[in-house]
């Protein structure tokens, strides 16, 4: 662990990351894991509003559906039931305001409507709470475990608005989403207009593909005037948290590797182009009458199969099915997604989207005749 000391990668990682984000965020705290990053954001916002005399803000605001981690303060604002139940009594308990999901559309609202819907229940609550909301932590663009629900960037804009009006923290976990994976190195980037401002959260957390996923290593970014509140003799005022592995070395050398290829490879046009060519070839399984809500953000991927076609265990038979066709893809309830390696090629793209229509095509068949069998063996005597 860093324990007061750094070294050279520590230092040149926090520097290059800075430069990303054009010197908004300027500081780098490392963990080993996302769920540590995000444990590091809520305790470093809280922390931060005690050593400006404001100790009373100490609540935190999640999104439903949002999932942050399962150590006990990064599942206390991860609305998951599957993985919050049995803890539930020893977990924090955060306001819980509505996902900006745009599937949630009704009638005539575009996806912009419904992030204006969602905005106006945070403004409602901060409003209420502000004098004891420390912070608001979401997952930009793409609430993943959610199931890739997909989300207008107006959302972020709005928020960034409401955070500062009412002096709470927006932490952006990009622990999934952040390194390239929704068409920009940072999905936050995305909430900034063209010609205006750029804006950004006061807490950015990341993980996973920052090493390419050779080593755990986790980062939260934070602004100046976060550690600057933190600079100061007296111990208590100081943020005494770490980890075995904070900040090592082999790992910060290896998110450096993934920043070069980024830069040598030019990764986010890369990805651009062989993503429309996967856009492409799955224009088929788009247009299918048992598929809804076919999504896309960058190098993610999602739809739903209809309610009525999937069945019972959908996730599970689709999953083995994929295994036969050689893919690992893991649907979330109906939901089937492709989140591709960035080796991604074209020829690897058509094999993706056709293996892809095949197991829909198998599992749905499979359900079919299950339906069909469960149907005779009521119908027999
Ligand atoms: C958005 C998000 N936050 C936090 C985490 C937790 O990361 P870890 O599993 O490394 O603790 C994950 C993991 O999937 C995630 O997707």
């Amino acid at each position: 662990m860093l324990a007061g000391c750094t070294h050279a990668p520590a230092v040149e990682l926090a520097e290059r990351l800075n430069a990303l984000t054009g010197g908004a965020l300027g500081h780098a705290f490392y963990g080993s894991d996302g769920a540590s990053a995000v444990e590091i954001a809520l305790k470093m916002s809280y922390h931060y509003w005690r050593n400006k005399g404001v100790a009373g803000k100490k609540e935190f605001v999640c999104l439903r559906g949002g999932y942050h981690g399962e150590t006990l303060g990064a599942l206390s604002v991860t609305d998951v039931a599957l993985f919050r139940h049995v803890y539930d009594p020893l977990l924090l308990h955060p306001h819980l305001v509505m996902s900006p999901d745009s599937r949630a559309a009704r009638d005539t609202e575009t996806s912009e409507d419904v992030a204006s819907r969602a905005l106006r229940e945070v403004h409602a609550l901060f409003e209420a709470r502000h004098l004891d909301i420390a912070a608001i932590i979401i997952e930009p663009l793409v609430q993943c475990a959610a199931g890739m629900a997909m989300h207008d960037a107006a959302y972020l804009r709005g928020l960034r608005a409401l955070c500062d009006r009412f002096d709470v923290h927006l932490i952006a976990d990009e622990i999934a989403v952040g390194c390239g994976r929704t068409g920009t190195f940072f999905a936050f980037e995305q909430a900034t207009l063209p010609d205006a401002p750029a804006i950004w959260p006061d807490f950015l957390c990341l993980s996973k593909g920052i090493t390419g996923g050779y080593l755990p290593l986790s980062i939260v970014l934070s602004r100046n005037a976060i550690f600057d509140a933190f600079l100061d003799d007296d111990i208590s005022r100081g943020f005494l948290h770490s980890h075995s592995y904070t900040g090592n070395a082999l790992a910060c050398r290896a998110a450096l590797a993934v920043l070069d290829r980024f830069e040598e490879t030019n990764v986010l046009r890369k990805n651009q182009l062989v993503g429309l060519t996967l856009t492409k070839a799955l224009a088929e399984l788009a247009a299918d009458h048992r598929i809804e809500s076919f999504r896309q953000r960058g190098m993610i991927w999602a739809f739903d199969v209809r309610d009525e076609f999937a069945g019972p265990r959908f996730a599970e038979r689709f999953h083995m099915q994929g295994r036969q066709h050689g893919l690992l893809i893991r649907p979330i309830g109906r939901t089937v997604y492709l989140l591709p390696p960035y080796v991604l090629n074209s020829e690897l793209a058509h094999w993706l989207a056709e293996r892809t229509l095949e197991t829909v095509n198998d599992t749905l068949s499979q359900l079919d005749d299950h339906r069909h069998a469960a149907g005779s063996a009521v119908t027999l005597p």
